[in-house]
């Protein structure tokens, strides 16, 4: 049976082939530290965990949940945007609940972007951008995102026409893989084109509260006009330890958001109403949840790479936040022979630089996603394959 094409023109995840190789891995009795997929060791909390459970017995829980959201979801996402980011977003008209950041990721372009319009991406940036985008029969066009640049698109290299054609631009930070942040300017900056070639923009914010001592994240939507011209993509997966559980939320420009809804009244059916009541619960405690899952992740980003310093290899340029390190490869090597070679070698499973586009070659990028000790010894390792 013949499957469409647009299914043909996309890779195999690469997540998965890299899971299979793990396996393959694990199978021949090799003890594997994966430091691999952007997946949380560490259990969602028990509050969260206790509230779904409570949430489940609830008949109204039951039904179709239908709609943008629950209304007290959507007030709590408002709070949080006024509390720790000094936006203001109207509970309503501005905000999307998702089945996970990924679905309204995938499904955005469906809602905003014609066959032949041009989407902006991040290269190296999360696949979803690109695919979406060729699944909706636009073109992708990827933007680089290089250390000399602090890893910000240059919009001015851009040719005209490109821009003319231009409905959606993608940005996301702090960035997955290059764990690096936005300054203010480069919002101001993107509000400046998105009003110039009238574009749409998306802000990818699933990293957004998760940054490092001493640096600060912005929301998009803190910047003057941004509303006017965008949204931002949250995630519960990162910030509260939720990646099973599928929640998320896209907010901004109530059109975007209204268009975003329309579309996905038509291909689901809303987030089951105990994951609502769960999420509801997580915002609710904030302050007391994600400070402590930041400082985690901070101590294991300073061991990881204070370690890997020490043995002579240096990431592409000082974390900010997010959980992972984006390093050059060592030696010349391409992606995957530096991925092949640290799993055959040493046990350690990283992701090469090219599972996030063409720019991404030469690196690879290593998840904090594993207890101290197995970082540790992650080094350990690397060091004693006489890698380096
Ligand atoms: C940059 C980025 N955006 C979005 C997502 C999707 O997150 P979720 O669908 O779990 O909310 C991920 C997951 O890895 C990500 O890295």
């Amino acid at each position: 049976m013949n499957t469409a094409e647009r299914l043909s023109k996309v890779p195999p995840y690469i997540f998965v082939e890299l899971d299979q190789m793990r396996k393959a891995a694990v199978e021949r009795g090799e003890d594997v530290i994966s430091l691999s997929i952007g997946d949380p060791d560490l259990p969602t909390p028990s509050i969260i965990v206790d509230a779904l459970a409570e949430a489940a017995k609830k008949p109204e829980n039951h039904c179709y949940p239908l709609g943008k959201g629950k209304p007290e979801l959507l007030e709590e996402i408002s709070r949080y945007y006024a509390q720790q980011h000094d936006v203001r977003v109207d509970p309503y008209e501005e905000i999307v609940a998702l089945i996970g950041s990924k679905e309204g990721i995938g499904h955005l372009p469906l809602a905003i972007v014609n066959p032949g319009d041009v989407v902006l991406y991040p290269d190296p940036g999360y696949p979803v951008y690109w695919i979406s985008a060729h699944f909706a029969e636009a073109e992708p066009v990827p933007l680089a995102l290089r250390p000399e640049n602090d890893f910000l698109p240059d919009l001015e290299a851009v040719p005209s026409d490109i821009l003319h054609r231009t409905r959606l631009l993608w940005i996301n930070y702090p960035n997955n893989p290059t764990a690096s942040v936005a300054p203010l300017e480069f919002f101001e900056k993107v509000v400046w084109f998105a009003k110039k070639y009238g574009f749409v923009v998306a802000h990818d914010a699933a990293y957004l509260d998760l940054v490092f001592h001493g640096h600060t994240a912005y929301s998009f939507l803190a910047v003057k006009g941004a509303k006017e011209v965008g949204i931002e993509f949250h995630s519960f997966s990162k910030t509260f330890h939720m990646t099973g559980w599928r929640l998320g939320f896209a907010a901004g420009n109530s059109r975007v958001v209204g268009a975003l809804a329309a579309l996905k009244a038509n291909l689901d059916s809303g987030v089951f109403g105990a994951i609502q009541d769960a999420g509801i619960v997580a915002m609710k405690n904030f302050d007391k949840i994600v400070p402590e899952l930041v400082a985690v992740y901070e101590q294991r980003c300073q061991v990881l790479t204070t370690a890997l310093t020490n043995i002579g290899w240096r990431p592409a340029a000082k974390p900010r936040g997010t959980f992972y390190v984006w390093l050059p490869t060592l030696h010349q090597r391409s992606s995957m022979d530096m991925t092949k070679e640290l799993l055959q070698r040493c046990a350690v499973m990283v992701t090469p630089g090219t599972a996030f586009g063409n720019e991404g070659e030469g690196f690879v990028r290593i998840s904090l996603t594993a207890p101290e000790p197995r970082i540790k010894e992650a080094v350990r390792r690397i060091e004693r394959a006489n890698i380096i």
